[in-house]
């Protein structure tokens, strides 16, 4: 039966909700308290503490390692991703921006693209698979980065193994060259090829920092499905963060929910609804 040690207090939930705000940028509505209590629990039991309570003496209240805090927002956050998520984005990459991108290469055909906020991995493999696929026809090179701040679901990402259903988004041709089936057909998963598991790397980025530990001559960013979760200075100050990354002439590409209307358009301009283009003429980043 629950008891009130099953819980975290109220002071306790309002210091983890200013904690995660402070490092993750994510303010907690009270409606998530009870899917956050429910992870914690596991964290509970690694930390063989009696009770949530407990972990909101212990850790939340007490002092936080670097390796806890760690947890703890892989615990809050959404990691709701899929293969083609977004689709038009990805038509927008292959028919606009690769063709261009190539066409004004200052460094022999090379495309750099960085999926800002990646989860398991599906939008920077959709992305590599989309830019084999083509380069395939006519030659270029590419180098795809997915960067999240939570290292569960970056270690998912590394894996690169999911679950079966999750493949049947990708079109069939290319499901067929970058998908196989997981050592362990009895769970059913799928795998992306080694080939392209290859093209893709990955790394820990809080976009909450004040730098970000990435080349400033990107010519793409995906940066999806994650500004959502910030309130509006935060916003602002990510997507100048993200922009100064760009090259001149480079494309940041938001979700369809999100906008830049918190920011004012200082460097890009809209090509599209949620694709932005920084300016050719624009000075590179120190
Ligand atoms: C809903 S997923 C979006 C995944 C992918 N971009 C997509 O659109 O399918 C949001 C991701 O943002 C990550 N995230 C949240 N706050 C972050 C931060 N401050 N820095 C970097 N990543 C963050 C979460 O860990 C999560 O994996």
């Amino acid at each position: 039966m629950a008891t009130t040690r099953d819980a975290l207090s109220e002071a306790q939930f309002r210091r983890l909700v200013d904690l995660i705000q402070g490092k993750v940028g994510i303010r907690l509505p009270p409606m998530k308290r009870v899917m956050v209590e429910a992870r914690l629990r596991r964290r509970v039991r690694a930390l063989d503490l009696p009770d949530l309570a407990s972990y909101g003496e212990q850790v939340i209240e007490g002092t936080l390692s670097g390796e806890e805090l760690v947890h703890l927002i892989d615990c809050v956050t959404t990691n709701k991703t899929d293969f083609f998520r977004e689709p038009a984005h990805f038509d927008v990459l292959r028919d606009t921006i690769v063709p261009q991108a190539l066409a004004s290469q200052p460094r022999g055909g090379q495309l750099k693209v960085w999926s800002a906020a990646c989860s398991t991995g599906a939008e920077p493999y959709t992305i590599a698979m989309v830019l084999d696929d083509m380069a395939s026809r006519t030659p270029f090179r590419f180098q795809v980065m997915g960067t999240d701040i939570s290292t569960q679901v970056l270690a998912q990402a590394r894996r690169a193994i999911y679950p079966a259903d999750m493949a049947n988004a990708i079109p069939q041709a290319l499901r067929r060259r970058y998908v196989m089936s997981a050592r362990d057909p009895a769970a059913g998963d799928v795998r992306i090829v080694p080939e392209l598991r290859r093209m893709v790397g990955f790394g820990r980025v809080n976009l909450m920092d004040a730098q970000y530990p990435v080349d400033r001559d990107m010519d793409v960013i995906f940066c999806r499905n994650v500004l959502i979760y910030f309130d509006r200075q935060t916003q602002r100050q990510v997507l100048d963060r993200l922009i100064s990354h760009l090259r001149p002439g480079g494309w940041l590409l938001i979700g369809h929910s999100e906008s830049m209307a918190c920011h004012d358009n200082g460097g890009v301009r809209q090509i599209m609804p949620t694709v932005y283009q920084t300016d050719k003429a624009r000075a590179r980043a120190a």
